[in-house]
């Protein structure tokens, strides 16, 4: 499993496995399949509310604890220094586990600063051994980078052959912010797994359009975390080696990239709100 290094030290697999929109029920049985078929990283998150499943999960596969790598997210409504603190201890005992390997703040609202300062004292109580942001775009970003001690180790964006994200990750260069894909596969948007481009590519190496834009994109030093719920999906989302992209091939993926994301723009005062409403749905009690 290749790895890369973060800017304090610690080592994170390129290539993981996501389960936002895996159902809690079927949450556990989808990680054991993941982590058998070879993923170490589990991507979670407190508002997926399905950290229990990966706990279970990671406490019956067999796999050492320290070999494998577990990251989640503290959610806007629990943001600030003591919401966000206690958020924290919930997500460790959900998890079954007395680390979280990298910690992100999921999204750019709420008491942010307040959250990020409880994430710097989780990493030196041990809690934590990296932390960072997502979906923090530009200015918002650069000001929580500059304002704090210890910078984003990773930054979560919408990263994919659509939405590449240049201008980013020269920004994320001056922090030695490493980034990591979410929707790698553009959740199947803009007729991804049919795009004829990728298709043709692929044909070429004998590799699915998956394949090729995964491979891709770890090759730009980029880490990714694809979702599948079926086993073999989550083997052929693994299977980036043993072949190369031309130069040429690469420079035709480059040229995809439409310069903005898909899915979700964080400057747009309608997502804002309704992320900031996100949980209601599912705790009533939180108003
Ligand atoms: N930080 C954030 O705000 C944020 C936002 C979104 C996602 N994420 C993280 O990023 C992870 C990945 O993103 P995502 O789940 O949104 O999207 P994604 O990984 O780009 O795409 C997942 C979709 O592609 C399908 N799929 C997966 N592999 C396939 C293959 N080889 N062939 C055909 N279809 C395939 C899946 O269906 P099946 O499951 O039916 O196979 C699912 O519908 C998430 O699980 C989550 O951990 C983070």
């Amino acid at each position: 499993m290749k790895t890369i290094l973060l800017n304090n030290g610690v080592e994170m697999p390129l290539v993981g496995y996501g389960v936002f929109q895996v159902a809690p029920a079927e949450c556990e049985r989808c990680v054991l399949d993941a982590i058998a078929t070879g993923y170490r990283l589990i991507d979670t998150a407190q508002a997926y509310y399905n950290e229990e499943g990966v706990g279970r999960a990671i406490a019956r596969c067999g796999v050492p604890r320290s070999e494998l790598f577990l990251t989640t997210k503290v959610w806007i409504s629990n943001s600030g220094d003591g919401p966000a603190a206690r958020s924290i201890d919930e997500s460790l005992r959900r998890l079954r586990t007395d680390y979280i390997d990298l910690l992100l703040i999921h999204q750019p609202f709420g008491d942010y600063y307040g959250t990020y300062r409880a994430m710097e004292q989780a990493l030196q109580a041990g809690k934590v051994r990296a932390i960072g942001l997502s979906n923090f775009y530009d200015a918002r970003f650069v000001d929580l980078a500059e304002n704090m001690g210890v910078k984003p180790a990773v930054l979560q964006l919408e990263t994919h052959v659509y939405s590449q994200q240049a201008r980013m990750r020269r920004l994320m260069e001056d922090y030695g912010t490493r980034l990591m894909a979410w929707g790698p596969l553009a959740q199947g948007m803009n007729g991804f797994f049919d795009d004829p481009a990728l298709k043709a590519i692929g044909a070429k190496y004998g590799k699915s359009v998956a394949q090729v834009a995964l491979k891709f994109l770890t090759d730009e030093g980029i880490a990714v975390i694809p979702k599948s719920v079926r086993r073999e999906r989550m083997a052929e989302n693994l299977g980036l080696d043993g072949f190369e992209l031309s130069a040429g091939d690469r420079d035709a993926l480059r040229r995809m990239d439409t310069g903005h994301p898909l899915a979700a723009d964080f400057n747009d005062p309608a997502l804002a709100r309704y992320l900031l409403g996100y949980d209601r749905q599912f705790n009533p009690a939180r108003q």
